[in-house]
């Protein structure tokens, strides 16, 4: 017994966590997550509490179908040019959680989905200690072309391009967001004044909102592979993001 605890802690430990994570589970067909038995105060499979979801499965889906013919073969901006495939997002459309990062990388420019590179694998790792599959969130991006030589997407870029991201939260409707490094987290936060005074590290681990939904920020995965030491942070966030869940279905 004493040997198997030391097993899970030095196999947190190497991953660069310095905290275990709370023990969620997710139920099976439902998409709903829920604490394990001993924290969860009521038993009965509860109301869906979310003040957000607007729209019905097949809806959800719709407006997404929807949304992705409207975006079609974009030629909106300059992006367009050096592309190799827009990457729409990808997941499931009844997500509570959806994760999104700030634009395509190579591979994911490549392979036309979004967080499939390193920094991707780093992300589906988070997601599955969270308990979850890939396929149960929604993974996009502020803008859906990769800037060439993965620059900072530009002001003209994402304002042509964050109001079908908007739309895709909108037909999603997910309970949270977890918004993944500064570009993400200012765009989506609205703040105002200079990127480069805004700070990530001030900002992550407090819930916020867009558009009345809870947006954590948190580190972008591609930082937390040039400085595992804050890999950590990544994961009190991702706890709080579970907690707060969780609270919705006491
Ligand atoms: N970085 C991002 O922000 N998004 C991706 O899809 C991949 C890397």
């Amino acid at each position: 017994m004493q040997d198997s605890v030391k097993c899970v802690l030095e196999f947190y430990r190497e991953l660069g966590f310095e905290s275990l994570p709370l023990n969620y589970s997710n139920i099976k067909g439902s998409n709903k997550l829920r604490v394990a038995s001993n924290e969860l105060k009521d038993e009965k499979e509860p109301e869906d509490p979310s003040p957000v979801t607007r729209y019905s499965l097949p809806d959800k889906e719709d407006a997404l179908r929807a949304l992705r013919e409207d975006i079609g073969d974009c030629r909106r901006c300059k992006l367009s040019k050096g592309r190799t495939h827009l990457v729409f997002g990808e997941g499931d459309a009844n997500a509570r959680i959806m994760f999104i990062g700030e634009a395509p990388g190579r591979e994911e420019d490549v392979q036309g989905r979004p967080f499939v590179g390193d920094a991707g694998r780093l992300l589906t790792k988070l997601i599955e200690k969270m308990g979850l599959k890939r396929t149960d969130v929604y993974i996009a991006n502020i803008i859906k072309c990769r800037p060439p030589m993965n620059r900072d997407p530009l002001d003209d870029e994402m304002a042509t391009c964050f109001p079908f991201l908007d739309r895709q939260i909108e037909a999603i409707a997910p309970q949270i967001i977890v918004s993944l490094g500064k570009i993400s987290t200012y765009t989506l936060l609205g703040i105002k004044g200079p990127l480069s005074s805004f700070s990530i590290s001030r900002t992550r681990g407090k819930f916020h909102e867009y558009k009345g939904i809870p947006v954590m920020p948190t580190f972008h995965p591609a930082y937390l592979l040039r400085n595992p030491k804050d890999k950590w942070l990544t994961w009190d966030d991702a706890q709080a993001v579970l907690k707060k869940l969780s609270n919705n279905y006491k």
